[in-house]
């Protein structure tokens, strides 16, 4: 569903958002969009259990376990940091994680580096027998598979498409489906330049580029200036944003269109790709740290 912003904004520009994170109330956004095709191969293939990878408030994680839970699959999380194993109570996405049958590993964050190394693969495979393997953030060609069905004929008008990136896979899929006219900005959250790299290696075509300024000092980093943002967005639109990806983005572009980044009558359309779950447990640090907390309900 496309929702128009109604908001003021300067040369005739008009701002769409498109609500992937209304798709399904557990599996939101490009959650979803990678998750389909993999689950149909998990099927395809027999496989009984799914095996992923996450940090501690994955949307990813969420995901996984409740899409495991809905279809059938066993789902088993290899989370990074230890120290964690103790701390599912307190943690709304590995407790929500749990509730849907997700068993978990914790492993230090050394080890999580390694998880794509085939031995560590194997020994896994000693350990829990035949699994489905889903990368961390979901991203792989089947997952850009998906993606690539995030805009519709619907959306031919837009000069300019936006999302938040992560592994690059969302981006991906968007960049490959875009038409011709349409440029696809993408807006990392985190800091480093290898997701360049890493997007040019699943894309074909060159109609996109990498915004950095708005990571807000990396992944999963966030200021008051960004949590007043959100707020104020909510209080504004009643579209709700996470802190971690979608609030970043939609704080990139206001910003780009204050700066004239965009031309006269520029049609953007911003995707929401969810991540919404993660405001519960970003709402639990900020508690801690006695920090104004980020409201997006009623
Ligand atoms: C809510 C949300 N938006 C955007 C992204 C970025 O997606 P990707 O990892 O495919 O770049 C993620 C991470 O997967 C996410 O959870």
């Amino acid at each position: 569903m496309n929702q128009s912003l109604n908001l003021a904004f300067p040369k005739n520009i008009t701002v769409v958002i498109k609500r992937e994170d209304l798709i399904h109330p557990f599996i939101s956004g490009n959650k979803f969009r990678k998750l389909k095709y993999n689950l149909l191969q998990a099927k395809e293939e027999g496989a009984a259990t799914l095996l992923t990878f996450g940090g501690a408030y994955s949307n990813h994680i969420a995901a996984v376990a409740f899409a495991g839970k809905e279809q059938g699959f066993k789902t088993i999380g290899l989370i990074r940091g230890e120290e964690l194993a103790s701390k599912i109570q307190d943690n709304p996405t590995l407790k929500f994680a749990q509730e849907c049958g997700m068993e978990f590993e914790f492993i230090t964050r050394e080890n999580y580096r390694l998880k794509e190394e085939s031995s560590f693969i194997d020994d896994l495979k000693k350990k829990w027998g035949d699994f489905y393997l889903i990368p961390e953030g979901g991203t792989n060609a089947l997952a850009i598979d998906g993606c690539k069905e995030i805009l519709t004929e619907n959306d031919a008008d837009f000069d300019y498409v936006c999302c938040a990136v992560g592994t690059g896979g969302t981006i991906s899929g968007i960049i490959d489906s875009a038409l011709p006219h349409q440029k696809v900005l993408g807006f990392p959250a985190l800091k480093g330049d290898f997701l360049q790299d890493e997007i040019c290696t699943f894309v074909k075509n060159n109609n996109w580029e990498l915004i950095h300024d708005y990571h807000f000092g990396g992944y999963g980093k966030i200021t008051p200036e960004l949590v007043t943002f959100i707020n104020d967005f909510y209080k504004q639109t009643k579209i709700p944003l996470d802190p971690i990806y979608t609030g970043k983005m939609v704080f990139g572009i206001m910003e780009m269109i204050k700066k004239s980044y965009f031309q006269e009558n520029a049609k953007i359309l911003l995707i929401h790709t969810g991540g919404l779950q993660g405001v519960a447990g970003m709402n639990t640090k900020l508690k801690n740290k006695k920090l104004p907390l980020i409201q997006i309900h009623d």
